[in-house]
């Protein structure tokens, strides 16, 4: 029975890989004018004419590893170099990024990395701040509120704010239901990341944030536990149900060049970037681009393959122009008004297959009955089958606890508009940690079963109970030793 599964999953793989690779939507490959970013663009500070609006500090995070998953951290480099032409100061601008992309051996192009098909490098000059086991949620914390002494490695820079100050936090990864991805275990947890969002607050030590999140899932983060009076500003990729997108990708439409077999951005990422550098911050609020992002990231209003972007917060800081928190390029007041091309369709992969549709990739490309292409096939029936095992363990899970019939249905019910994915975070992580125990390792890809975690919280299961659950799946077996991510390939 799991052989069959696993075997029609796989045929429906790359069924769906020749669709997708195949399948020849037309979108607009100008969308890149030269014109409007020049690489000899000076890094003009702006004048201060603003005293009170204090400093402009920025948090970029790159929450996953792996060059499967390059299109995450070259968001954040580019967001950096972003940032940095609009006048923010290298000091002020804290960078969580793996960093094994750039000089990665599958790079086409060493020490470089580019998040457009014609884009320029966005690598040089990124600081590395937080790069390989520094990428954690704990330094994430301790940086945000400027707890220097909590900070463990890394360039020990921190959001060192003061009242007056401005935070810009940009984040892109894979999530899930209540939980954001790090290259290092454990995840970043909604409710954690919330109350550091209280105390930093609480201390009086900024003025406003904005924060920008891409990731599967991301409205559950915020979704009825984000306060509106933090004068925080929150927008995310996608509602609290559904996938992000990858873009950029191989074989699509607008396409890397042809030596990259991985995605170069995100969606929703390119979407705020994209625009960002097309207007006058000075002139563009924050509502305006909340509302290009949201058309754009939408991707024609199709959500097979977009996503309804997000807001959450203090929405009132959204009358403010743009520059307050991402600087202004000088270049920009020549920019030519923009006539709507950004609303044509972009191909897309979904977060979770992207891991899959690089290997297929590397696979397509490697050399006609060489061992390294057995290999890869390998990888890739061990991540379909490590896949399958999570997906059949929650299952049983769900039969196990509530009944045959009742169990799927309970696991992925889904709690109305503004109400909080799980009542008792503390419990969602203890049936976490008691399913991993028993079942193996989440990854990356089974952060899509938070929800399952969750509903098992909030229907009142003990810990014992579900223990019982756990090892009446799993057996006592570790499927996470089935899991690929220590032969490199994937993250
Ligand atoms: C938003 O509202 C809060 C109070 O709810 C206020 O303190 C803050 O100044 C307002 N911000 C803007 C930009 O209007």
């Amino acid at each position: 029975m799991a052989v069959v599964q696993y075997q029609s999953r796989l045929i429906l793989l790359l069924v769906l890989f020749v669709l997708l690779v195949g399948g020849g939507r037309v979108a607009p490959l100008d969308l890149w004018d030269p014109t409007i970013r020049l690489p000899s663009d000076k890094d003009k500070p702006e004048d201060a004419n603003h005293k009170e609006d204090g400093t402009r500090w920025a948090v970029l995070v790159a929450g996953s590893s792996g060059y499967g998953n390059y299109r995450h951290q070259a968001d954040v480099c580019h967001a950096y170099q972003l940032l940095k032409k609009g006048g923010l100061k290298e000091e002020n601008i804290v960078v969580f990024m793996y960093d094994d992309i750039a000089n990665h051996e599958i790079n086409p192009r060493p020490g470089v990395i580019i998040n457009h098909p014609q884009g320029q490098d966005v690598y040089a000059g990124v600081p590395k701040d937080y790069t390989g086991k520094q990428v954690t949620a704990a330094n994430l914390y301790a940086v945000l509120l400027g707890d220097k002494k909590a900070v463990k490695g890394g360039s020990g820079k921190v959001v060192d704010s003061k009242p007056n100050d401005r935070i810009f936090l940009y984040y892109s990864d894979h999530g899930g239901p209540g939980v954001l991805g790090m290259p290092n275990m454990p995840f970043l947890y909604a409710m954690d990341f919330i109350q550091v969002l209280k105390k930093k607050h609480a201390s009086g030590s900024y003025k406003e944030m904005v924060i920008y999140v891409e990731a599967c899932e991301s409205g559950s983060i915020f979704e009825g536990i984000m306060p509106s009076d933090l004068n925080i500003y929150v927008t995310t990729a996608s509602n609290a149900q559904e996938n992000s997108f990858g873009t950029y990708c191989p074989g699509m439409d607008p396409s890397p060049p042809s030596e990259y077999i991985t995605c170069l951005g995100d969606l929703y990422s390119v979407a705020w970037m994209e625009d960002s550098e097309r207007h006058n911050l000075k002139k563009e609020t924050i509502k305006q681009q909340y509302q290009n992002v949201k058309k754009r990231t939408s991707n024609s209003n199709n959500y097979d393959v977009g996503s309804h972007v997000m807001q959450y917060g203090s929405k009132n800081i959204t009358v403010e122009k743009l520059y307050l928190y991402q600087g202004f390029d000088p270049a920009s007041v020549n920019f030519p008004p923009n006539n709507g091309q950004l609303e044509k369709p972009m191909e897309v992969v979904n977060q979770r297959d992207a891991e899959l549709f690089f290997m297929w990739q590397m696979y397509k490309r490697s050399e006609y009955g060489s061992e390294k292409k057995r290999d890869i096939l390998e990888q890739i029936k061990e991540t379909m089958g490590h896949r399958t095992h999570l997906d059949a363990s929650i299952e049983f899970i769900g039969t196990f606890l509530y009944g045959p019939g009742k169990g799927s249905s309970t696991l992925n019910s889904v709690r109305a508009l503004g109400l909080p994915l799980v009542d008792d975070w503390e419990c969602l992580k203890s049936m976490v940690r008691v399913f991993e125990t028993q079942c193996g390792s989440l990854t990356q890809y089974g952060m899509k079963h938070m929800r399952a975690f969750a509903n098992i919280c909030n229907s009142g299961v003990t810990q014992s109970e579900m223990e019982e659950a756990c090892s009446a799946a799993c057996n006592g077996h570790d499927p996470g030793q089935l899991h690929p991510s220590n032969k490199g390939y994937s993250a």
